[in-house]
């Protein structure tokens, strides 16, 4: 599959090139600012009080910055962070042996922990609670379980789908924290500290420019920000200006809302093949040859974000503001729909 430069998913490129992007300290980590200042308080009242940190789940799209954060949040404490992902925990073993080798206030970092099987969630529910866990000794017909003691450790979850956790996981967490998308000068601060570190100099309307069309996330910003430095160091004198913007992200092909080639591909069919909708997902899955779940879980939300799209009862309806950014002429029926 083709590699969208806005896409919201973590591509290999960017672990390499993430490494010194990737805010380590509360104070580099731009917007949010109220979850941050949760945060901070938390950590420091926790450090005060010499305990483990509550529970912590974060939550928020992909790419918004729920890792960076749980980092963040074990570099402040001072302790270590074991990062893992709840697909990867198959078994109650594997977790077992994860608690026991975390040491007094280390923090677990679970990915994806709406992904964790059943049988390993709840094993982990008297770990969070009571720091106790269930191990078996022995084999076979003489084994038997014996409940010991972890150290007092603090879990820190993060999921892109609350939706999908169940509740006696969920309650289990003391603190809650909600990552929303950023504002476009939460963008521009973050371009700009992403270009001192990558030395490639950005003027204020070329980081503008770039924000503009970076859809709220910090991935896809740092992505468009590295993408955008090649072609101005191929085509220009290496300086990201308002021009060398705008042209680098019209080759590739990121338009002014942000939006790539099968997102307008997408609206271009519900408006032309459908009569601008309701149209029902499979439909315009086939449509456009992209599977129904990447449109659904990539594709549509920012679409709906952003006012272009609709979802109703029969399906998926183009909003007069999606004719109006293909230059489409709204139809008289339409018009109709949306004025009632
Ligand atoms: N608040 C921020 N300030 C500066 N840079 C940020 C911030 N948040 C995220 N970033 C940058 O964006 C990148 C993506 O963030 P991160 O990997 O933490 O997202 P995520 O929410 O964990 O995504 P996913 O759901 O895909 O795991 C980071 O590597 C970092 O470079
Ligand atoms: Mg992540």
């Amino acid at each position: 599959m083709e590699e969208r430069i806005v896409a919201t998913t973590n591509q290999d490129e960017d672990t390499l090139f993430d490494v010194n992007l990737r805010p380590e300290r509360l104070s580099e980590y731009l917007g949010q600012t109220k979850v941050k200042e949760k945060v901070g308080i938390f950590i420091e009242a926790t450090k005060r009080r010499k305990e483990a940190l509550d529970h912590v789940l974060l939550y928020g799209p992909p790419g918004l910055g729920k890792t960076t954060l749980a980092h963040i949040v074990a570099n402040e404490l001072g302790v270590k962070i074991y990062s893992t992902s709840g697909p990867v925990i198959e078994r109650v073993g594997d977790l077992a042996s994860i608690l026991t080798n975390l040491n007094e206030k280390d923090v677990l970092f679970i990915d994806e922990i709406h992904r964790l099987n059943r049988i390993v969630e709840e094993y982990l529910y008297s770990a969070m609670e009571d720091y106790k866990i269930d191990i078996m000794i022995g084999e076979g017909p003489t084994a038997k379980s014996m409940k010991v003691s972890v150290n007092k450790f603090t879990l820190i979850g993060a999921t892109t789908r609350t939706g999908l956790l169940t509740s006696p996981l969920r309650s289990r967490f003391g603190v809650d924290l909600r990552l929303d998308y950023y504002s476009s000068d939460e963008i521009n601060g973050i371009l700009n500290r992403s270009s001192k570190i990558l030395g490639v100099e950005l003027t204020k309307d070329g980081a503008k420019e770039l924000a503009s069309r970076a859809r709220g996330t910090p991935r896809i910003a740092n992505r468009i920000l590295k993408r955008v430095r090649d072609y101005a160091e191929v085509k220009a004198d290496g300086v990201i200006n308002l021009d060398v913007a705008g042209s680098a992200l019209e080759m590739l092909e990121v338009d002014s809302l942000g939006l790539d080639g099968l997102d307008r591909a997408i609206l271009e069919a519900i408006i032309n093949k459908f009569n601008g909708g309701p149209v029902g997902i499979d439909t315009l899955s086939s449509a456009v040859s992209e599977e129904r779940d990447t449109i659904e879980d990539v594709y549509e939300p920012f679409l709906v974000r952003q006012g272009l799209i609709v979802k109703t009862p029969r399906g998926r309806a183009a909003t007069p503001l999606a004719y109006d950014h293909l230059g489409i002429d709204l139809p008289q029926m339409q018009k109709g729909l949306f004025n009632s």
